[in-house]
């Protein structure tokens, strides 16, 4: 399924077909520019971006690469190609035809997924914004830009589907994404963790790593929905997404590489005294990271979490995969309880428990780049091991939050936590040593002290390619 580029909002959604929607989607073009410009990758309007575009939703062959300025990025509305016969694999109505409309029962629990969802988009786009100002080289600028153009269609994606199928609210609900920013005391983002600040490089890297890969799971978890729109929406955003997580298990793999390489050559364990960033360093942005997307998932029982199950909006990681009913109504899950001092994993609904089913899918995935990384240490011989820490560490959402644990899982009163969260959480002077080491490297090919090549370029182009023209 090709896309149309003739249109001023490219799309393979019959847009042309439909001239009220076009209208008002149309109108909403200018404001989402508005806000690239003023929210978006600081003071790069005039660069030559090599991007790639989508020109397909086809698995092979989607893309199309060429430098271009951010602002002309034809960002787009695309869908994953439609299902002949779709069925809702899960849930009360399991078996039935996929909703091609919004269900009028349904209606305000899909909306509220939807801007959830859509809200995070632009939300990272802003909280990354300073980042291209201190690029630790061309490519890892053009890498930033891609996940900042993908972002913002993404925003598209779910503007789309408020538009077209929510009428007047979902009008009101896309003009709030633009009115929301990342941080703003009187208009943050919905989620926490898409206000805090992302001021350096490691932390855009924990960023793709961890944050996107919420996402990721998120979004397969809405793409097993009932509603088709929104299934087939989120089926080509994952396809995006791939990239995303690829910039963040790659970016921290290099940073831990060249960490390696400089405790190595200079024998010392401090790389700090040699511009680099130390092994402790790195795990405590992973603990920050980790624990703060750990709350994305949500409360460990919830009774939303239950209706969006039951009613088809919100499946399951890979739901058609899992070998049961599908409808869960007398089946458990495991979540954590805290029993004394120590952590007890409890049955529960299954149904109640869907935010931990996600949450735990999260957790296995994300433990897999940490061996990678984990082996590039042992690989250069040395002895330190970089570890995800224990569920109830840093948690403010759901059983955990009234309680204080290590990274090792180890229960603590208030004043001990207090005392000691600096061991475990990078404090102001972490932050500050980081950012002595960010400046700006943009000749073709080279890369700051701090962090080593990638093993190979983007789009079989070579690691010194222009990835970037300033003008
Ligand atoms: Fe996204
Ligand atoms: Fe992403």
């Amino acid at each position: 399924m090709s896309i149309d580029y003739q249109q001023k909002i490219p799309n393979n959604v019959n847009l042309a077909e439909d001239r009220r929607l076009q209208r008002a989607l149309e109108k909403w073009q200018p404001g989402y520019l508005d806000w690239w410009k003023g929210m978006g990758p600081a003071g790069t309007q005039d660069f030559d971006v090599y991007l790639r575009t989508a020109v397909s939703v086809d698995a092979k062959g989607w893309a199309h690469f060429g430098h271009v300025k951010m602002p002309d990025y034809r960002w787009g509305i695309f869908l994953a190609p439609s299902e002949e016969d779709r069925r809702i694999n899960f849930g009360i109505h399991k078996g039935d035809k996929a909703w091609q409309d919004v269900p009028g029962e349904y209606r305000a629990e899909l909306r509220r997924l939807i801007v959830t969802q859509g809200d995070t988009e632009p939300a990272s786009v802003e909280q990354q914004r300073e980042l291209g100002k201190t690029c630790p080289s061309l490519y890892d600028l053009r890498n930033l830009f891609q996940v900042h153009v993908e972002e913002g269609r993404h925003l598209w994606a779910m503007v789309y589907l408020l538009h077209a199928h929510f009428g007047r609210d979902g009008r009101e609900e896309a003009e709030g994404m633009l009115e929301r920013h990342a941080g703003d005391a009187d208009k943050p983002r919905i989620l926490q963790a898409f206000n805090e600040k992302t001021n350096d490089w490691l932390s855009f890297y924990m960023f793709t790593y961890f944050q996107d890969r919420d996402g990721k799971y998120q979004l397969a978890a809405l793409a097993e929905s009932g509603f088709d729109p929104l299934s087939r929406s989120c089926k080509f955003m994952l396809t995006e997404e791939a990239h995303h997580l690829f910039v963040g298990e790659t970016g921290v793999q290099r940073v831990v590489q060249r960490t390696c390489e400089l405790m190595r050559e200079h024998r010392t364990e401090d790389v700090r005294k040699v511009g680099g960033i130390d092994l402790p360093l790195i795990q405590k942005y992973i603990n920050f990271h980790y624990s703060i997307c750990l709350d994305l998932f949500g409360s460990e029982l919830s009774t939303n979490a239950a209706n969006y199950y039951s009613m088809g909006l919100k499946g399951r990681f890979l739901e058609t995969r899992q070998n049961d009913d599908h409808v869960l109504k007398d089946s458990a899950f495991l979540v954590p309880e805290v029993v004394g001092d120590t952590v007890h994993m409890v049955e529960a609904s299954a149904l109640n428990a869907m935010n931990e089913c996600l949450r735990a899918e999260y957790a296995k995935d994300s433990q897999r780049g940490m061996d990678r990384w984990n082996k590039v240490i042992r690989d250069a011989g040395i002895d330190f091991q970089l570890t995800l820490p224990h569920m109830g560490f840093n948690r403010s959402i759901g059983t955990f939050a009234e309680y204080h644990f290590t990274p090792d899982g180890k229960l603590l009163n208030e004043t001990e936590w207090m005392r000691r969260r600096d061991e475990w959480l990078p404090n102001e002077e972490d932050y500050a040593y980081v950012a002595t080491l960010m400046g700006a490297v943009t000749e073709p090919g080279k890369f700051a002290n701090w962090i080593a090549a990638p093993a190979r370029g983007i789009n079989n182009q070579p690691v010194d390619f222009e990835y970037v023209r300033f003008n």
